[in-house]
């Protein structure tokens, strides 16, 4: 089976890591990368291939900062012409980005079997651009490569039992990734000696839902910079999205603050946090992965079972919500034993469906 995966922006790097290395154990199955390039700074895309041994693209298509539509819209003309002259059996892509319709959208044309791992999560928020690939994309997939028992109901809620496609619960590539990885990056990471902090929370923030809006990123950003001053330090390394918006806005941001760091500092840095603020999507599972409670700066999250466990809260952007929740969840005794992702073994069950359905 020859198999076109196509990747582009940061936590694709991370999934395909978990998966490229289970297909290169498979004789019969060939493998072959194409980075769009819609990440392309070192410390976003190669540290991510260096430190994880992802293997090398054979086609970087270097498509990159420009808007919605162009970078669609030039990845699906570039994406069909690898396809053309490399004929796979199948294409397979990973989660929301515009990385991943265009290359659904270009192979599903050219009635090219298309995987999609991690589908069927939905945050109904249709503002959010990843909402639109994610429904867009599960729409035309052929494999519904699901993470939780949620993502099957949404796709049983939406009608997918009347399709042909194979739909399945494979658990979560991102937990192999973490089982994977935690054991080396304890040796390999130097990060915490550097931030020399005995207490912190980590934070991330780079959602444009968040950043894009003025008033949302100034709420936050108060509420960030008060947190760091009164109640724990905040360790944040900075997404290129949000240092270019508070910019723009004029806006600054009073805590500790990090360039894009690579797996194994993230690993570190997260076992060592007391608390985790995000509006990423992964970043909530790998609190999860680490036992860490998560305060979720958005309205909803696609990974629900986490608020249902009460290891994760919304608040939104909203100031003062912000800083009652973290105040809380600093203290709050969670139960992290629950098996919410499947048990590392995602890659291998996608695998397994990919060669026998
Ligand atoms: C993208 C995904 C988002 C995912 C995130 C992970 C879409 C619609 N969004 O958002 O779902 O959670 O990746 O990080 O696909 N930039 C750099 N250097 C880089 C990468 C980006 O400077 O290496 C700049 C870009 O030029 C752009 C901004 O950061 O100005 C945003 O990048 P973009 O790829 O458009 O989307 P993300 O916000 O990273």
């Amino acid at each position: 089976m020859k198999i076109i995966t196509v990747i582009g922006a940061r936590p694709q790097f991370v999934k395909a890591a978990a998966l490229s290395r289970e297909f290169a154990k498979h004789s019969n199955i060939r493998e072959i990368l194409v980075h769009t390039g819609q990440h392309f700074d070192a410390n976003m895309s190669d540290v991510f291939f260096d430190e994880m041994q992802i293997p090398k693209p054979k086609y970087n298509l270097n498509i990159n900062s420009v808007s919605h539509g162009a970078m669609t819209g030039r990845m699906l003309e570039e994406i069909e012409k690898v396809l053309l002259a490399e004929k796979p059996d199948l294409l397979l892509v990973y989660g929301d980005t515009n990385s991943t319709i265009a290359g659904a959208l270009a192979a599903k044309k050219l009635h090219i079997k298309v995987a999609h791992v991690e589908a069927g999560l939905r945050s109904f928020n249709m503002e959010m651009p990843e909402e639109i690939n994610r429904i867009l994309t599960d729409r035309i997939s052929d494999y519904l490569l699901c993470p939780t028992q949620t993502a099957i109901e949404n796709l049983i809620n939406e009608g997918y039992k009347n399709t042909t496609a194979v739909i399945k619960n494979t658990g979560d590539v991102m937990q192999d990734a973490a089982c994977f990885y935690a054991k080396q990056s304890q040796d390999k990471s130097t990060i915490i000696k550097q931030i020399n902090l005995n207490k912190y929370i980590l934070t991330t923030l780079h959602r444009a839902d968040n950043t894009d809006n003025k008033q949302k990123l100034t709420n936050i950003v108060e509420a960030l910079n008060e947190i760091h001053q009164q109640i724990c330090p905040i360790v944040l390394p900075l997404h290129p999205r949000t240092k270019k918006k508070l910019q723009a806005f004029n806006l600054k941001l009073n805590v500790t603050l990090l360039d894009p760091v690579g797996y194994f500092d993230m690993i570190e840095l997260l076992k060592n946090s007391s608390l985790v603020m995000t509006d990423s999507g992964g970043l909530q599972k790998e609190a999860f992965f680490f036992k860490k409670n998560c305060v979720t700066m958005r309205q909803q999250t696609e990974w629900v079972e986490l608020i249902n466990a009460n290891v994760n809260v919304l608040t939104g952007a909203n100031k003062q919500k912000i800083i009652t929740e973290v105040e809380q969840m600093l203290i709050r005794p969670s139960d992290f034993t629950i098996n919410l992702y499947g048990n590392g073994k995602a890659s291998k069950n996608i695998i397994n469906v990919l060669l026998n359905t």
